[in-house]
């Protein structure tokens, strides 16, 4: 296996996997319709890794133009990040989310399999579990319902990926439940650059140690865990990437539908991560106890045992990296990409 193409490449994952599929050996074509990033990302990666990425400003709803790509370069195997990621903005605009994630991705899969590229992997998300049913989570936890129409088209997209491949063999389908990527690459090159107010804790934290915004807000103290703030399994954006270097290779070997978690198995609550990122950095991060936030659950984390026995696949950053990384990336790039980078 050879050549990749990337849906959503130029995004916060897809840029870093891009990076280790690059080191790994393989050749990478990326679409993506920019709505949610920078062209500058890829600059940013070539930097890193000194190869080009070709890259296409296309949609994945436009037919055509994902056929075009595949004619021009035919690929082995996809990586579907393409996505509208936003939580509370899916819950205002239902229909967009619908449209863009299933209907884009029901176009993608036709395209796949029509050039005969019938691998994938798919980016899902540990919110398919709802509200766990165990923890910490294992691939057999059943999946619960969804808090909100992003959660919903992870759900049924797993599910329409599954059916497929019970229809037809041919098919290899990975889908990869992430728990909460932070960090950045070490270089402190690339990173998460959030539009607007940050929807997710690292983001944020990251803004209040820069200035710009006075604290954050600790949405709930009072949940049923050791401080009261929710626990999440937080994970190195570089792990996650190679995560997906690794399920290429249970593709190459035939592995038909799999699932996995890519979590690190650790929970950590938000004081921990506010606490570990004002030692590991030396600033300080004030904050305030808010109220809880709609939908929010009190614990969730992986057991992500699987993924190491069938894929050799293990994190091994832990939270003073993902903290260090993060706050390296913010202070070069205080602006996200679109700015001029200063060194603080
Ligand atoms: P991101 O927004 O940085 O990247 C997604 C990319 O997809 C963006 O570059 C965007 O421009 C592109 N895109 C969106 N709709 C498109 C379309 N119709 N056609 C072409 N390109 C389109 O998000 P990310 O954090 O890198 O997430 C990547 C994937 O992982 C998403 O599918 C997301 O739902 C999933 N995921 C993310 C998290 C997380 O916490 N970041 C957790 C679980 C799952
Ligand atoms: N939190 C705060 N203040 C903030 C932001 C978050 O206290 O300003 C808290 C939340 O209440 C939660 C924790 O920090 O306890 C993590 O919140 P995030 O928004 O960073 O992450 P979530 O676990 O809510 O959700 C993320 C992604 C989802 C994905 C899920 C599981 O946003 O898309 O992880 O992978 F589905």
């Amino acid at each position: 296996m050879k050549r990749i193409l990337v849906t959503g490449g130029a995004g916060f994952i897809g840029s870093h996997t891009i990076v280790e599929l690059q080191t790994a050996g393989y050749e990478v074509v990326v679409v993506d319709n920019l709505c949610n990033s920078s062209p500058i990302a890829l600059e940013r990666v070539k930097q890193i890794t000194g190869q080009p990425v070709a890259f296409y400003q296309v949609d994945i709803r436009d037919r055509k133009g994902l056929e075009q790509v595949l004619e021009a370069h035919p690929c082995d195997a996809c990586i579907h990040f393409a996505g509208l990621k936003a939580v509370g903005e899916s819950v205002e605009k239902p229909w967009e989310y619908y449209e863009n994630n299933i209907a884009g991705t029901l176009v993608l899969l036709d395209v796949l399999r029509e050039k005969k590229c019938k691998n994938i992997i798919f980016s899902s998300s540990a919110t398919v579990y709802g509200d766990p049913a165990e923890i910490p989570i294992t691939e057999k936890c059943p999946k619960g319902q969804c808090t909100n129409p992003y959660g919903w088209t992870k759900s049924m997209l797993e599910q329409v990926m599954m059916d497929m491949q019970h229809a037809d063999k041919e098919w290899n389908i990975v889908l990869l439940r992430y728990f909460n990527p932070i960090g950045a690459h070490p270089s402190g090159t690339i990173g998460e650059n959030p539009n607007g107010i940050p929807n997710n804790l690292m983001p944020y934290v990251t803004q209040v140690a820069i200035g710009r915004r006075p604290e954050l807000g600790v949405f709930g103290n009072d949940y049923d865990t050791a401080d009261g703030t929710g626990v999440r399994d937080y994970i190195h954006v570089v792990d996650l990437a190679r995560g997906h270097v690794a399920a290429l290779k249970a593709i190459d070997r035939g592995c038909g539908l799999a699932i996995y978690n890519l979590g690190t198995g650790h929970g950590y609550s938000v004081l921990d991560v506010v606490k570990a990122f004002e030692k590991v950095n030396g600033v300080k991060v004030p904050y305030a106890i808010k109220p809880r936030r709609a939908g929010d659950i009190a614990t969730c984390y992986s057991d992500p045992t699987k993924a190491e026995r069938e894929l050799g696949w293990k994190a091994e950053y832990g939270i003073e990296e993902m903290c260090r990384d993060s706050w390296n990336w913010q202070r070069k790039n205080p602006n996200g990409f679109e700015k001029q980078e200063t060194r603080g």
